[in-house]
């Protein structure tokens, strides 16, 4: 089944969900070829729940004992090249199908951080049948929905019709979006982390903002690294946190080039916003929000 998503694209169903003909594609190349190790992290995420911010994060505590790296490749690189995704530059064609297993690991004892938007559901033999570690970050759905909005937006060409805010609104609540529905996307990996905590790590973008230091130490400590001693506890954690939060990264020439990544219809700035908690607030109307609020309860009700 395929149905019309925004502008003239459309969504294809795949395995209950939906994904944009590009996507369609390469998720199933990734299903074909991909191989995790068993060293790997997987960072998997809906998309627009802070992806980026947890790539920065995970790149600094897996390499910070490598000189020449962070935080200066924070400095020159955008997240998104520092980790980089399966479906969206792994395995975007034929030729790169085999970018993981060759072109990633330059250094096989380095931890290898990869990140997907794929759901569980679809990846499910291939990450049960590996000792690789996810990471997975979610995101208030409201927020969720509000930073795809705008980032769709962006990617736009002018002769495309609007994506009107009632519409994303419908389209998120029927699941009707790329890598959607977002709440059975959420709700597989997070049955995961119940599971198998030692497997699966599961933060929310609100629980990262009230207490970066705290999920830093937590994400180091799942992944086999953890901080040790007092001065590394603190300063260091507090360097990664600084380094890698909103307002330093967002100001890097890197991060406001508006060049576009390979095969990306968007550029390297549209990645970063606002990056605040509660912004919906500025765009729902009560309805909107009531829409939202009741298909979440229904959802998450027992989770
Ligand atoms: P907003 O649109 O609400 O600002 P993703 O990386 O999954 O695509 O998510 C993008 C969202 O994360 C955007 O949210 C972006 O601004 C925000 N973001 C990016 N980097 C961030 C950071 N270092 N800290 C907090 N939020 C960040």
């Amino acid at each position: 089944p395929r149905e019309k998503w925004c502008g003239h694209e459309f969504l294809y169903q795949y395995n209950g969900f939906w994904f944009t003909q590009t996507y369609f594609q390469s998720t199933q190349r990734v299903v074909e070829n991909f191989k995790p190790l068993p060293t790997d992290v997987i960072l998997a995420s809906f998309p627009k729940t802070g992806t980026t911010w947890l790539k920065a994060l995970l790149h600094s505590i897996t390499n910070r004992s490598s000189k020449e790296t962070t935080p200066s490749s924070l400095t020159f690189n955008h997240p998104q090249e520092l980790i980089p995704s399966l479906e969206t530059k792994l395995y975007v064609n034929e030729i790169q199908s085999n970018g993981t297993e060759s072109g990633v690991i330059k250094d096989p004892k380095n931890t290898r951080v990869l990140g997907t938007h794929i759901p569980y559901q679809i990846l499910v033999d291939i990450l049960n049948s590996s000792d690789c570690k996810i990471v997975y970050v979610t995101r208030n759905p409201k927020d969720t929905l509000i930073s795809l909005w705008h980032f769709v937006q962006k990617a736009k060409s002018v002769e495309q019709e609007p994506w009107e805010l009632e519409i994303a609104v419908e389209q998120f609540c029927k699941g009707v979006l790329p890598f959607g529905p977002y709440y059975e996307h959420v709700l597989a990996y997070r049955e995961q982390s119940m599971k198998r905590p030692e497997k699966v790590f599961f933060v929310s973008y609100e629980e990262l903002k009230e207490d970066s230091k705290n999920c830093v130490k937590k994400i180091a400590e799942f992944l086999g690294c953890p901080f040790e001693g007092e001065n590394e506890e603190e300063e260091e954690v507090e360097q990664i946190v600084k380094s890698c939060s909103f307002e330093i990264l967002s100001e890097h020439e890197v991060n406001k080039s508006s060049d576009l990544p390979n095969g990306f219809p968007l550029p390297y700035s549209s990645f970063f916003r606002k990056g605040e908690v509660g912004d919906h607030l500025n765009y729902l109307d009560d309805e909107m929000i009531r829409k939202i609020d009741d298909i979440t309860r229904e959802k998450f009700h027992g989770s």
